[in-house]
């Protein structure tokens, strides 16, 4: 038997309540242990999982054809022809090149947190493991388990932070009216929230609306959250693909890192870098000294110990290869900012295509909202009508994806549209 399987440390005990504890305390796992099933059922050949009854599809979670980056082949051609690496496994926080480099690129070059050491970042599974590494930790070791989210928001945000053991409520965030940013309810409801609350926010690109807070008013949303120490976890899942600069896309995390606050930030590379199987990511954790850092960062080996053990290799070995050589980093950019180009201008093809058609409406908001989605404002009906009548698929809430349209299907899109308008309004 391994060492690691016979040993039964406080740290164990405690961890094991914990599981206990996150077992009872979340709605979908006492929902399971509420479903009753005959003991018997094996010995009758049928299936003794014959009781569970069949999820619902992910809504979103699609098979496309997503670009593989010129500099991606390239890195990963110098890893395969690079005969001194092994297939070792990663310590438990990931490659360390990959944190340090990831770091550097959310919080900035000359950022003062880095130099102080006040900074730890560990490699994580993609975005998504990244937030649930993060909201782990704040339920084992913050005082308040409640974590704000916008409403509406990415459709994972509210299962990751649930089973995380933290209590998700929301604050306001879209305004349907303008098809733009509800900014009085969302101070208004962060204004009203518990001292010391966690708060989500999407750094850029807010997933599913495309409405971001101007600078402005990120800096009003920054006052207010220090003056009520609310906790700010930053939500980076498309850095330099909103408006093709990665400086740009991560002001508003660095406006929270200047003014010496502490801070989380879950980082995706999964769209930025187009590494969507490879599941790299990194959480980021901004600290006050480098002392509370470093106790920090042996928390969160606590956490990711027992959930993936250590993070896989090769997709953050292609980001540390890319980051890392000047050459590769610049051309890097420039794939990134032709990727996020080509989003802009099918946003201007649509609008312009639904103004030629005379679409009843405003549609400036396609122009006016940011990343790769745009929220249509069409009602459950209106896409229901246009799946059915046009084979157009997207979300319910009427959003849809601009990478995944082209020159050659945007008339058709605004066909369907126009029709969807006209005819069920
Ligand atoms: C807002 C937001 N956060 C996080 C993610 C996480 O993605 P991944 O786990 O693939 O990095 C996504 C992906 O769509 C997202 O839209």
């Amino acid at each position: 038997m391994r060492p690691e399987m016979t040993s039964s440390s406080p740290t164990d005990r405690r961890l094991n309540a914990l599981v206990r504890h996150l077992a009872t305390a979340s709605p979908v796992m006492e929902s399971q242990t509420t479903v009753t099933f005959s003991p018997t059922a094996g010995s009758h050949g049928d299936s003794v999982f014959s009781h569970v009854v069949r999820a619902p599809e992910d809504p979103i979670l699609g098979e496309g054809k997503p670009l593989v980056l010129n500099v991606v082949r390239k890195a990963e051609q110098m890893l395969v022809n690079d005969r001194s690496r092994v297939k070792e496994y990663l310590p438990i926080v990931g490659l360390a090149d990959f944190n340090k480099l990831s770091a550097k690129l959310i919080f900035g070059a000359d950022s003062p947190a880095i130099r102080e050491n006040r900074v730890t970042t560990v490699q994580c599974l993609s975005g998504t493991g990244s937030l649930r590494v993060g909201g782990e930790f704040l339920a084992r070791h913050y005082h308040q388990r409640t974590i704000y989210i916008p409403q509406p928001t990415w459709g994972n945000h509210p299962k990751i932070f649930t089973l995380s053991g933290l209590s998700v409520k929301t604050y306001r965030y879209y305004d349907p009216a303008t098809r733009g940013l509800n900014f009085r309810g969302l101070m208004e409801d962060l204004g009203s929230a518990p001292s010391g609350a966690i708060v989500l926010l999407h750094a850029c690109a807010h997933n599913p609306t495309g409405v971001d807070p101007t600078l402005q008013q990120w800096e009003q949303i920054r006052q207010l959250m220090r003056s009520k120490a609310l906790l700010p976890f930053f939500d980076s899942a498309y850095q330099g693909f909103a408006s093709g600069n990665l400086d740009i896309d991560a002001q508003s995390i660095r406006m929270f890192v200047a003014d010496g606050g502490e801070c989380f930030v879950a980082q995706s590379y999964a769209k930025n870098m187009g590494l969507y199987g490879e599941r790299v990511g990194a959480l980021s954790v901004v600290c006050r000294t480098a002392d509370v850092a470093s106790r920090v960062e042996s928390q969160l080996k606590l956490v990711t110990r027992p959930m993936f053990s250590n993070p896989p290799i090769h997709g953050a070995s292609i980001v540390a290869t890319i980051l890392k050589d000047r050459n590769m980093y610049n051309e890097w950019t420039i794939e990134l900012k032709a990727m996020a180009d080509r989003i802009i201008s099918m946003r201007k093809e649509l609008f312009d295509a639904l103004r030629a058609r005379g679409t009843p409406g405003d549609w400036s908001h396609i122009i006016k909202q940011i990343g790769m989605f745009t929220f249509t404002g069409l009602n459950k009906e209106q896409v229901a009508f246009m799946t059915r009548e046009y084979h157009i698929y997207m979300t319910s809430d009427g959003r849809i994806s601009m990478a995944g349209l082209s020159s050659k299907t945007v008339p058709h899109l605004a066909d369907a549209i126009h029709a969807a308008v006209t005819r069920m309004s």
